[in-house]
């Protein structure tokens, strides 16, 4: 009987990430991220994703929401880790997400010539002046990001964000057009893997009606990226390998460039512990390896049967 009571004490409950402690060990944290990676990045939800590219050609549609109980999320929904770390990874997430019209309108730029459907489910429909004149699918997905976050952050905090909004590159045409398109499409494949891993890396933190809401950005991210590395393996049938080692060294180059623009942020990150950077490696890695097996999946018959 005692021995019930005290462990009953010590278990919290099951949320999405399944078992949750109030005081998780690294073991369990890596098992809520291997959960969630189970529960929302397998290679049937991937296939499910990429199967409605094509159909977002023709007719276009959002990824319906579930409604956020705004006045359920607290502060003690915040699960083994540091609130005040959590709190910053929000915030750097709401920088990160804006500003999403510049975006879209890089990948239209991109795209217009070289396939003009994906053109239209990035970048929309444009005039003349390149001004907007649909916006697209992805675009209103992502739009909702930033906002979400800034409203999660002033839930948790009462502080309303200024956040400063990303730097674009402009676009530069080299002599070498579809490697700058394939170069552009592993960049958003980077930029929603990394989403992906950061906002699964806030679900494994979190409980509750905080858990639920970041579970939907973090589903539009895992319905991008599966559009992404689908259409990119039909396109240039590069290899896995090729793949990530570009992607990678494109990360390599945009956190050394968000590195000089916010050294101040990264001295503050740079004071906990380095556990949170294991778990996040841990989760980037493990998204990977899925992707590496839904990768073998694909197979040019059925993309071919997709996009051709
Ligand atoms: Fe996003
Ligand atoms: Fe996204």
């Amino acid at each position: 009987m005692k021995s019930l009571t005290i462990s009953q004490s010590k278990v919290q409950s099951f949320d999405l990430a399944g078992f949750c402690s109030t005081q998780p060990h690294y073991l369990q944290t890596r098992t809520r991220i291997n959960r969630l990676i189970d529960r929302y990045i397998s290679p049937e939800i991937l296939t499910e994703h990429l199967q409605d590219l094509p159909t977002q050609f023709t007719t276009p549609h959002q990824r319906p929401w579930q409604p956020i109980k705004w006045d359920a999320i607290s502060k003690d929904q915040i699960i083994g880790i540091d609130p005040e770390l959590f709190l910053s990874v929000l915030a750097s997430s709401v920088e990160v997400e804006s500003p999403i019209r510049e975006y879209s309108t890089e990948s239209w730029h991109y795209f217009k010539a070289a396939h003009p459907q994906m053109a239209y489910f990035m970048g929309g429909i444009r005039d003349e002046n390149d001004k907007i004149i649909e916006i697209s699918e992805w675009e209103k997905e992502e739009r909702q990001h930033a906002p979400v976050f800034s409203k999660i952050y002033e839930k948790l905090t009462g502080i309303k964000l200024q956040p400063k909004p990303n730097s674009v590159k402009d676009n530069q045409f080299t002599e070498n057009p579809i490697y700058e398109v394939y170069n552009h499409v592993l960049s958003r494949i980077g930029t929603e893997w990394s989403a992906v891993s950061i906002y699964l890396w806030l679900m494994v933190h979190s409980t509750g009606e905080l858990q639920q809401a970041i579970a939907q950005p973090c589903k539009d991210e895992i319905n991008h990226l599966a559009k992404f590395w689908g259409f990119a393996s039909w396109a240039f049938q590069d290899s896995y390998m090729t793949r990530i080692r570009h992607i990678s060294k494109q990360m390599l180059a945009l956190f050394n460039h968000h590195r000089q623009e916010r050294t101040q942020s990264n001295e503050i990150i740079g004071n906990y512990s380095l556990l949170p950077a294991i778990e996040l490696a841990f989760t980037f890695t493990r998204i990977l390896v899925r992707l590496h097996s839904w990768n073998r999946q694909l197979n040019i018959g059925k993309l071919d049967s997709l996009f051709a």
